[in-house]
């Protein structure tokens, strides 16, 4: 595959099968992923890769939470508003979601089974959680833990593996640390469900936009 068939390839997944990733193969991908740019190549990331009973007792602990009502507490702070725009975009793709699930909005009860699922991770069978040093400034750290996990997320898709960040999975970092031994002073950026896709079903195939070139990119000169 070369490099636009495999950015057009790739799409956040939302049902994986059970199967396990070789551990093998994500060496090979974090092998990779360690060649992405940062900040004067200081390289801030610190990853934890879950799997097997770990990653169960996480998901469980992660929907129970969820399930108590338990006020979200994640590290790096999630955006509550939106520009009109963006805020459009992020109901639109919630929307696609749904449909593609075939639940209607006013079903309250399924829209609750559909989020518990992605506290779930969506059954998939490994987690990756990205760290970085409490010290350094957010925005740059996270800057760097974006280009991290794109390559990752990018190179998994040219391996035929499925991905989808997912702030869902940082929302009780505490459920991390107790698991995981991340040290207190590294924050919690992210996480990202890996595995391999269900790729029939209609979650995993409904068309997704983005604006056109010419929304974003001002030609000067
Ligand atoms: C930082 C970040 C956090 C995300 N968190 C979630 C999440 O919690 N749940 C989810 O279903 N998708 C999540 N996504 C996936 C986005 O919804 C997805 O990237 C976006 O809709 C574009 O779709 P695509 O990845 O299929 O191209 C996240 C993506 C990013 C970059």
């Amino acid at each position: 595959m070369d490099i636009r068939e495999i950015i057009l390839q790739r799409r956040s997944i939302r049902r994986f099968r059970p199967d396990p990733v070789p551990p093998d193969l994500l060496r090979e991908l974090l092998d990779l992923a360690r060649w992405s740019p940062s900040w004067g190549n200081t390289q801030p990331w610190q990853v934890y890769v879950l799997t097997g009973e770990p990653l169960e007792r996480f998901r469980q602990a992660n929907q129970e939470q969820l399930r108590n009502g338990v006020v979200p507490a994640p590290e790096i702070e999630m955006p509550q508003e939106w520009p009109a725009t963006l805020k459009s975009r992020y109901v639109g793709v919630g929307k696609d979601v749904l449909t593609a699930l075939a639940i209607p909005r006013e079903d309250k009860a399924a829209r609750i089974r559909y989020t518990l699922d992605m506290f779930g991770l969506f059954g998939a069978p490994c987690l990756i959680v990205v760290c970085v040093p409490a010290a350094l400034p957010r925005a740059y750290a996270a800057l760097d833990v974006g280009l991290f996990l794109q390559t990752f997320c990018l190179a998994a898709a040219a391996r035929g593996l499925a991905t989808c960040a997912l702030a869902a999975s940082v929302n009780y970092p505490q459920l991390i640390r107790r698991l995981a031994p991340v040290p207190e002073d590294a924050t919690i950026v992210i996480g990202a469900a890996v595995g391999y896709p269900d790729a029939d079903v209609p979650v995993n195939r409904f068309s997704r936009s983005r604006a056109g070139l010419d929304e974003f990119a001002v030609w000067v000169g």
